[in-house]
């Protein structure tokens, strides 16, 4: 029998046939909106319930659940085994199906090997610039610049600094000397295609701090002019080993200084970082000129539990703050601490530390104003809240905020506070709770929940046996709703950090995981890929009715609504059976919520509370 038929070929296949064509040819298809629908082949029915999307190129019917993209469809519609399929699809699109000798993997096992040569060759040029810095007859430019700042060679060799002399073509003369050498340093980001085609060197006459991932491996470069020149920094783009919305700079040479991180200082700029190091201040980490995200955030607080930003006084810099802050409260699970440094105008933690001194600066960073307190200054700023009416307003402001915490004794206390500055009571404040932000997917009590949540719930009953009647639609679990963002959207598998999907666990986790890994081996997948891949299985039966509840899908915010839904299900391990019950009412549309569901919330509630307070009490 002829070898595995590559997946590449059969990507290509799938992005070359329309699903449309195949299916209208055996079944007719009519219009209707973006779709496509016709009454289902599967199952009889007089209405026409199977839907065809051509955007995602797969089908689906709302009334069987039938679903799956072209090939399924010749496989169902023509009982046909899978390579037979794709022969027939194949020769419809005049195509000659490829068969491979060995097992597949290999094309994960080509790019690790690309990454591989990536890293070294960043390595390289790390060590070039590095001689530059001791050897380049210009060098002296450069070490003046860094003296001038106050910056001692042991620092310049701890952070690795270096030297990008004058001139276009250095590292291509150094180190691209073979074609795959030069290709390597093409896709490193370190040289520039201008329009004629022409490649030169995109860090030139430039001081160079590296940046270096967890395991210390240089993934990118900064570079600054050593004048006032424009523009006064330039950075890496973004590559195969390097994403700015993951890494920190100066994160790896705090581990390296620090035995034990309790705290981390982050920062705004490369300099600034440098200069607390050269004051002793070891743990300063600064985003690479983007707002600090949730991924960020996440990456600290594995290592340590405390953090300060350090932002200007200024507007710009409360602006700043209030981003970090959004960025944060979804990760301030008990035992976790944030906040906030506002320096004087016009001075920033390199200036500061420069006239003011390593001890003042310390003393700064520990009387930083707690997360809480600026919180409920932000929201309470313009608003009188001495009246009822700034009490309402205030509190309206802040719950929004609130809901982003994680559930623990923290958010408790946040809730608490809320009611004591607004006089309200906690319980109306919960019940005050908006309905969650878009996506808010439809009610779906069909999930069985945790255990013992079945029999609290005796109305549901009638609501499960109609959604099996017509097949349930919703997703019954976090990881379900995170599939359906992958499935919509597949490109978004790159916001996911894969090191937190190690620790997930819970309903549909190992399928997540399989989608996301398949995504992140090729992120080229489409959903029709995506939904080929399991076809045949009760994941892919799973998948197929993920896909078809497209009107689940927020139409934007997408990114967010993942990147949100990833970072609750991190922390599902940890989770109570109120934290589940808080997850259910947050996939739900709040106004749908039974009575019953509310009065079960604040039953757990309350039992939590009951418990913490016994918990806080001495003996
Ligand atoms: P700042 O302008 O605050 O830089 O930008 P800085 O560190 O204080 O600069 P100097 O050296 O002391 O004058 C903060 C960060 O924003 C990014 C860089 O990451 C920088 O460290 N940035 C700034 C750029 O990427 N490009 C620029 O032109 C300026
Ligand atoms: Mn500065």
């Amino acid at each position: 029998m002829a070898g595995r038929i590559p997946q590449a070929f059969l990507d290509d296949l799938l992005e070359r046939v329309d699903i449309v064509e195949v299916i209208d040819r055996r079944v007719k298809l009519r219009k209707s909106g973006k779709n496509y629908s016709a009454r289902c082949p599967f199952h009889e029915e007089k209405t026409p319930s199977f839907s065809v999307n051509p955007d995602k190129q797969f089908y689906y019917c709302f009334g069987c659940g039938a679903g799956g993209n072209a090939l399924g469809f010749l496989m169902d519609y023509e009982n046909l085994d899978f390579p037979r399929a794709v022969e027939a699809l194949a020769s419809s699109a005049g195509l000659e199906v490829p068969r491979e000798p060995g097992r597949g993997g290999q094309a994960s096992a080509e790019r690790e090997q690309g990454n591989k040569a990536l890293y070294a060759l960043m390595e390289q040029v790390c060590t070039y610039y590095r001689q530059q810095l001791r050897q380049h007859p210009e060098a002296g430019r450069a070490v003046q610049y860094l003296k001038q700042r106050g910056l001692t060679g042991e620092i310049a060799r701890s952070f690795a600094l270096g030297f990008a002399p004058p001139g276009w073509h250095n590292l291509q003369q150094v180190l691209g000397e073979t074609p795959a050498q030069h290709a390597l340093l093409k896709d490193s980001g370190m040289l520039v295609e201008n329009e004629s085609g022409k490649l030169y060197d995109r860090f030139r006459d430039r001081v160079v701090f590296p940046i270096r991932d967890q395991r210390g491996r240089v993934v990118a470069f900064g570079g600054r002019v050593l004048g006032d020149d424009k523009p006064k920094y330039l950075n890496s783009p973004e590559t195969e080993i390097f994403h700015k919305g993951r890494e920190l700079y100066g994160l790896f040479e705090a581990r390296q200084a620090n035995r034990k991180l309790d705290r981390l200082i982050v920062v705004e700029g490369y300099m600034d970082v440098i200069a607390l190091a050269q004051h002793g201040i070891s743990n300063a980490t600064a985003t690479l000129g983007t707002a600090t995200s949730k991924t960020h955030l996440e990456r600290i607080y594995r290592l340590c539990p405390e953090v300060v930003f350090c932002f200007d006084g200024d507007e710009a810099g409360r602006k700043a703050a209030v981003r970090a802050m959004e960025a944060a409260l979804p990760c301030m699970e008990d035992g976790r601490q944030a906040r906030f440094l506002f320096l004087p105008e016009g001075e920033d933690p390199d200036t500061m530390v420069r006239s003011g001194g390593a001890d003042h600066f310390q003393d700064l960073v520990s009387s930083a104003m707690p997360l809480e307190e600026f919180l409920f200054e932000s929201v309470a700023q313009g608003l009188d809240t001495g009246s009822m009416d700034g009490k309402a307003r205030l509190s309206k402001l802040a719950l929004p905020y609130l809901r982003q915490l994680p559930e623990g004794v923290y958010r408790q206390l946040m809730f608490q506070a809320l009611a004591q500055r607004t006089g309200l009571d906690l319980a109306s404040l919960m019940q005050l709770e908006p309905a969650p932000p878009p996506p808010a997917p439809g009610p779906d009590f069909s999930d069985p929940g945790p255990p013992g949540h079945a029999e609290a719930h005796p109305q549901a009953q009638p609501r499960r046996r109609e959604a099996q009647h017509t097949r349930s639609h919703g997703y019954s679990n976090l990881a379900q709703a995170a599939i359906a963002l992958l499935l919509h959207q597949p490109a978004i598998a790159a916001l996911a950090d894969p090191a937190t999907l190690a620790e997930l666990e819970g309903d549909d986790v190992g399928l997540l995981r399989e989608v996301l890994a398949l995504l992140q081996r090729r992120p080229e997948s489409n959903t029709a890929m995506l939904l080929g891949h399991w076809y045949g299985t009760p994941e892919g039966e799973l998948l197929s009715r993920l896909a078809g509840q497209e009107r689940l899908i927020p139409s934007e915010g997408i990114e967010q609504q993942f990147v949100d839904t990833m970072t609750v299900l991190a922390h599902a391990p940890h989770r109570s059976k109120l934290a589940a019950q808080v997850d259910k009412l947050k996939l739900t549309n709040y106004a749908e919520v039974s009575e019953l569901e509310k009065q079960r919330l604040r039953e757990l509630l309350q039992e939590k509370q009951r418990r913490d307070a016994r918990g806080n009490k001495p003996n």
